[in-house]
């Protein structure tokens, strides 16, 4: 395999458009249980906020090296302020609504001697109106890019999502989605999607055979008018279909510690390397060293370009 293309990938605008969560865990300890009900008292000693879901994959093609746009919709409220802080850190750009009738997306985990205790979750889904005005306000910035990326977490923010890819095919810009729920009709004329097993078998059925998932991958893709489709696959590595043919790799992973997050990892690499002027069997190469970084790690969901040297 070729070196990893560093000042390439740092010429690369990444367009990337989605649902984007605040991941929060606070650690505390358990002394006694509450007189209020019988439960557990955590005594917070550190919190934590990382970013999640769309914001996941910016941070991934911003560690490779990329310039990364990330657009969404957040809250006015303290964890939007928690969002933007960390994009700033990272050095990713943004072009957020923030809305002050939809509360930032949050996640939050409650743990106590390395057990997750609990875990809340602030979601709803954003207005109409809001959706409209984010996808009016990023035709601009689509044709700034290299790439489009539609992280889609079925949260609502892609509920207009055939005009981005309308638009981005008008400037034969390469989309790439990663798909959730039922209705992939949404994605067609997208240059690539991005199941993993268990998403793919909601829309196509079970499999019984290599054969079998090969046919039914490839009346998707043409029935999508796709370039590619990439089955991420776990610990059975990645496969790609195109209309030229079926490409594998196998899993690289040396130890497996945390696959949390795999996914952003896996498409943000895949679209970083396809703004490199990459062919998708190339850029899936680098995605299936990338993913099998990433899980071999605790803690942090993103490979660096050094890492992927
Ligand atoms: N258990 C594993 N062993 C080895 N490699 C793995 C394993 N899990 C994931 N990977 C690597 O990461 C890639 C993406 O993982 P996976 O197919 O689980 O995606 P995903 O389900 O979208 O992940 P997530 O949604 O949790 O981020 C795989 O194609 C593979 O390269
Ligand atoms: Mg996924």
């Amino acid at each position: 395999m070729k070196a990893f293309p560093r000042l390439a990938v740092r010429q690369t605008r990444i367009l990337i458009i989605g649902d984007i969560m605040l991941d929060r865990y606070w650690f505390g300890e358990v002394e006694r249980i509450s007189p209020e009900a019988p439960v557990p008292v955590v005594h917070v000693a550190r919190r934590e906020d990382r970013l999640g879901g769309a914001a996941n994959v910016a941070r991934n093609a911003r560690a490779l090296g990329a310039q990364v746009m990330l657009a969404g919709i957040i809250g006015k409220d303290e964890a939007g302020q928690a969002v933007q802080g960390l994009l700033e850190a990272d050095g990713i750009e943004h072009a957020l609504i923030q809305d002050v009738d939809f509360p930032t997306i949050v996640k939050m985990r409650v743990l106590a001697r390395q057990q997750q205790m609990m875990r809340v979750d602030f979601e709803q889904k954003p207005t109409q109106a809001c959706v409209s005005r984010l996808t009016q306000q990023l035709l601009d910035q689509i044709d700034k890019a290299d790439v489009l990326v539609l992280s889609d977490y079925a949260k609502g923010v892609l509920g207009q999502v055939e005009a981005l890819i309308a638009h981005a095919r008008k400037r034969e810009i390469p989309v790439l989605v990663d798909p959730k729920g039922l209705d992939y009709e949404r994605y067609e004329g997208s240059s690539l999607i991005t199941p993993n097993r268990a998403e793919l078998q909601q829309i196509v059925g079970l499999w019984q055979s290599e054969a079998e998932l090969e046919e039914k991958a490839q009346l998707l893709r043409q029935r999508l008018n796709l370039e590619g489709l990439l089955v991420t696959r776990s610990e059975q590595g990645m496969t790609l279909y195109t209309d030229r043919q079926r490409a594998h790799e196998d899993a690289q992973a040396q130890e497996v510690f945390d696959v949390s997050g795999a996914g952003d990892t896996v498409l943000a690499t895949l679209a970083v390397m396809r703004a490199t002027g990459a062919s998708w069997e190339q850029a899936m190469q680098w995605a299936n060293r990338a993913g099998g970084i990433v899980v071999g790690k605790l803690g942090t969901s993103t490979v660096t370009a050094e890492e992927m040297e």
